[in-house]
């Protein structure tokens, strides 16, 4: 078999979240070192509560759960409960978490499994990127084990949060100019994207229909989120964002890319938290810096998703 790609996923559990981790649980392509939580979806303690739940779901409270950041790198922490309910992954009962958070925090985690890991490793970050954002101001030194940075955020066309900004850059902006800036591979997986990889009722069907509580879970998630998408946003089926980073490493092709300069907005009263996506090279004196992701091949993520969630559940 292929080498497996070592990843640590940097969450706000949240519900798409937690599909993400799962998917990455089911997949031979990854190897799970270490989860790092961040306030976004819900505040930090929720977040890695919810983590911890999900993770003993699956059997795999072995993978540790760092404790990240209460809020950004400037101003106050937004919260998204307003989506995600109370808890911060409301819905189906979970089982309680099985071995408490580590003792170091998320960047003393991410610093330490970045220095001793024997090849680079591959950061997901999935909510506000604060801790990420720490990580490469705060410890220079570990960049060379960075193998890329994949994100769900931003756009390239509107926001959720705001209008104009989506919810993860809008919660840190700082946090990803800092990552924008950094020379690093950078591989960005925006609304524009997950907009298109809704759990549509064949999609919920294929989760309830595998027959256990990973499937059962993920269908009863996909209610909860739904509904929130169609009260505030009016969807008919909520787009699963973060589990998008996961298949983009599994298989890079299930999404088409393209390389622009990226650069986000930190001053604009009502444009605070934009991602500025340059697909038409309109600023030709700024060398791409990221690459984008732009088209979904919706049968197949959703076939790679699914296989890999049943493939967790069976084992779990
Ligand atoms: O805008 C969607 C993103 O914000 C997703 O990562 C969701 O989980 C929330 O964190
Ligand atoms: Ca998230």
């Amino acid at each position: 078999m292929a080498r497996r790609t070592p990843i640590v996923v940097d969450c706000d559990p949240g519900h798409d979240d937690a599909v993400a981790i799962l998917l990455a649980l089911g997949s031979p392509e990854v190897e799970l070192l270490g989860v790092t939580t961040t306030f976004g979806n819900c505040a930090v303690a929720d977040a890695t509560r919810n983590a911890q739940r999900v993770l003993a779901l699956a059997g795999r409270s072995d993978v540790p759960v760092a404790v990240g950041a209460a809020g950004p790198i400037a101003g106050d922490a937004d919260l998204g409960n307003y989506v995600h309910g109370t808890s911060g992954l409301d819905g189906p009962p979970l089982p309680e978490p099985q071995r408490p958070p580590i003792d170091e925090a998320a960047v003393e985690f991410l610093t330490r499994t970045l220095t001793s890991s024997p090849e680079a490793v591959t950061l997901v970050a999935i909510g506000p990127m604060t801790n990420i954002g720490l990580l490469l101001r705060d410890h220079p030194e570990v960049r060379n084990k960075v193998a890329e940075i994949i994100f769900m955020g931003g756009s390239t066309e509107r926001g959720n949060h705001t209008p104009t900004a989506e919810f993860n850059t809008h919660a840190d902006p700082e946090a990803l100019d800092i990552v924008l800036r950094s020379g690093l591979p950078v591989r960005m997986v925006g609304l524009n994207l997950t907009h298109q990889a809704l759990a549509t009722p064949g999609v919920v069907e294929r989760m309830s229909a595998m027959g256990h509580v990973v499937g059962r879970t993920c269908a009863e998630w996909m209610g909860f989120f739904g509904g929130s998408y169609n009260r505030i946003w009016e969807f008919e089926a909520p787009p699963v964002h973060d589990p998008c980073t996961i298949a983009a490493i599994i298989d890079p092709s299930v999404i088409e890319w393209r390389e622009a300069f990226v650069v986000t907005e930190l001053d604009g009263t009502w444009t605070r938290g934009t991602t500025v996506v340059d697909l038409f090279r309109r600023y030709p004196d700024q060398a791409a810096n990221v690459s984008v992701a732009m088209t979904l091949d919706v049968e197949r993520y959703w076939d790679l998703v699914l296989n890999s969630l049943d493939r967790l559940g069976a084992a779990s």
